[in-house]
């Protein structure tokens, strides 16, 4: 069926990723690995949110498309058979593998594979599940269906911040870096995926869940030294990096400090089926 409004092209112009990435994703991304990594350790306690929402089976299989650090591989691993952890960059996948051997977790499979390339059937199998959270799998539903048995699951921000959002807040007024306006505008939010699903004949279940950044530390001195390394601040650039922090900072009763920064998530789901592919 072709929709009332094209949507896969709205998703096509909002999810444009700048020239590089689309070149070379490993590269790109392995650059940001330890970022990722760091943030995705501060976001660990509202995870849980998203983890009681996908469904899964202690058999389970899982494919994690564009897994990054294993935010969501390394814990799933706990509760089901196995995971298989795919992303583009080996530096991404170091971390995943580092992460999940400190759980002590063997049933967690990484590869190194470029998702827009990769044939299912070929290159990867089909598996019981299939997650594509934050990543290069949301521009493809009619391939996550394809390498699904059971379920797929997308995940992203519901509203800003995002995670990058948050990281480049700490350096206002340091960074010259700046994200696309379209990123932060709920027009172009889940609605898109949600209409993608619908015109594809697919009735996906939705939930927004409560997300955030959090990390207590004993001093404001420990939060500048954690975070500061999220970046890079000149000597001179400190008291700006200080006061973009402090926006974020709350004094706790035994003298320590609260790093907090809430946000949402959208986990969208759906029994993987044929589909009505006339759209595309
Ligand atoms: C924003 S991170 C998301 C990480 C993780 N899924 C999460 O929710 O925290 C996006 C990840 O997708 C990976 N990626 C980007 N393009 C890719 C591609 N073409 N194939 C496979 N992985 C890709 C990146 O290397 C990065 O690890």
């Amino acid at each position: 069926m072709n929709g009332l409004v094209n949507w896969v092209e709205i998703q096509k112009r909002v999810m444009r990723m700048p020239v590089m990435a689309e070149k070379d994703p490993g590269e790109f991304w392995g650059k940001s690995a330890f970022m990722y990594d760091k943030m995705s350790k501060l976001e660990t306690d509202y995870t849980s949110n998203q983890l009681d929402t996908i469904i899964l089976d202690a058999a389970d299989s899982v494919l994690d498309v564009g897994c990054g650090p294993g935010r969501l591989a390394v814990p799933i691993a706990k509760r089901v058979a196995r995971v298989t952890a795919i992303d583009a960059s080996e530096e991404m996948l170091r971390y995943c593998k580092k992460n999940a051997q400190e759980q002590g977790l063997t049933n967690i499979t990484t590869k190194v594979l470029d998702w827009k390339k990769a044939v299912v059937g070929k290159d990867i199998e089909k598996h019981d599940i299939v997650i594509a959270s934050r990543s290069v799998g949301l521009s493809d539903l009619v391939k996550l269906n394809s390498a699904a048995n059971k379920y797929v699951f997308v995940l992203s921000f519901a509203q800003s911040p995002s995670l990058k959002e948050v990281q480049m807040s700490f350096f206002e007024g340091i960074s010259e870096e700046k994200l696309p306006d379209v990123r932060m505008n709920r027009m172009f939010g889940y609605n898109i995926l949600f209409n993608i699903l619908y015109d594809l004949g697919i009735d996906p279940n939705l939930r927004v869940v409560k997300d955030g950044f959090t990390r207590d530390y004993v001093s404001r001195q420990e939060a500048y030294d954690d975070l500061r390394q999220l970046g890079e601040v000149k000597k001179e650039q400190e008291p700006i990096f200080r006061k973009n922090i402090d926006k974020y900072l709350i004094e706790q009763p035994d003298g320590g400090v609260k790093f907090l920064r809430e946000t949402k998530t959208y986990i969208m789901w759906w029994e993987p089926h044929e589909l009505n592919i006339d759209l595309l």
